[in-house]
């Protein structure tokens, strides 16, 4: 097996594949939606993002990736603080207002929506999510003309017991046809196994 050290140059076969043609295949990777938000010093900032991992239980690790074009890149590089919001199949309207260029600050896009800040990260957690994670960048790599953040999971602010989640497939959003239920509660009360 040959490996392929992610050097940042991207000659040779790769660049056979188009844009397009990559868009194209990665769309049919579905995937779940989510809100990252980070609190400057001079306001909230917040984007929609789909290119969200789990990567390790053992430290607790997420991954976000991030374009260097998106005005958050600058934001996060200095801010190691910030919250991931996992959004709900009736949220795909937040999704939108996230993802708008030149929209504006995510606490007047959240003023009529239910959120609260986040005790370790003071950014903006959505409320009636799948999930919400307050989290600290642990290590970012670049990546070609995105950033991936390892954050580290500091808090989990909530965990929906019941419920579907907003997808992304095929550059659209979409909702389970048939979503399972939730894992019964915990003798802890945890909305999850042990
Ligand atoms: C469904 C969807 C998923 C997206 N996922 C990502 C992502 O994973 N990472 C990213 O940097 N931008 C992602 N974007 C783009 C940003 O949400 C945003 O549209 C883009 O950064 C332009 O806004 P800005 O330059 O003002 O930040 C996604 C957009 C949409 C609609």
């Amino acid at each position: 097996m040959t490996e392929r050290k992610d050097d940042g140059n991207y000659g040779g076969p790769v660049t056979a594949v188009s844009a397009q043609l990559f868009k194209a295949a990665l769309s049919r990777f579905a995937s779940g939606v989510t809100v990252l938000t980070v609190r400057d010093e001079l306001d909230d900032h917040g984007i929609t993002v789909t290119a969200f991992a789990s990567i390790s239980l053992d430290p607790p690790l997420v991954l976000a990736s991030v374009a260097h074009a998106s005005y958050l890149h600058e934001v996060l590089l200095r801010q190691d603080l910030w919250t991931v919001s996992v959004l709900a199949a009736g949220q795909r309207s937040i999704a939108t207002r996230f993802s708008e260029t030149g929209r504006p600050s995510a606490r007047l896009l959240l003023a009529d929506l239910p959120h609260r800040r986040g005790s370790h990260t003071d950014a903006l957690i959505i409320a009636d999510g799948m999930v919400a994670l307050e989290c600290r960048t642990e290590q970012r790599v670049v990546a070609g003309d995105h950033t991936l953040l390892i954050g580290r999971v500091l808090d989990v602010a909530y965990v929906a017991d019941r419920g579907a989640p907003l997808l992304h497939y095929t550059g659209q959003y979409t909702t389970p046809v048939n979503p399972p239920p939730a894992p019964p509660r915990t003798r802890t009360g945890d909305p999850w196994p042990a």
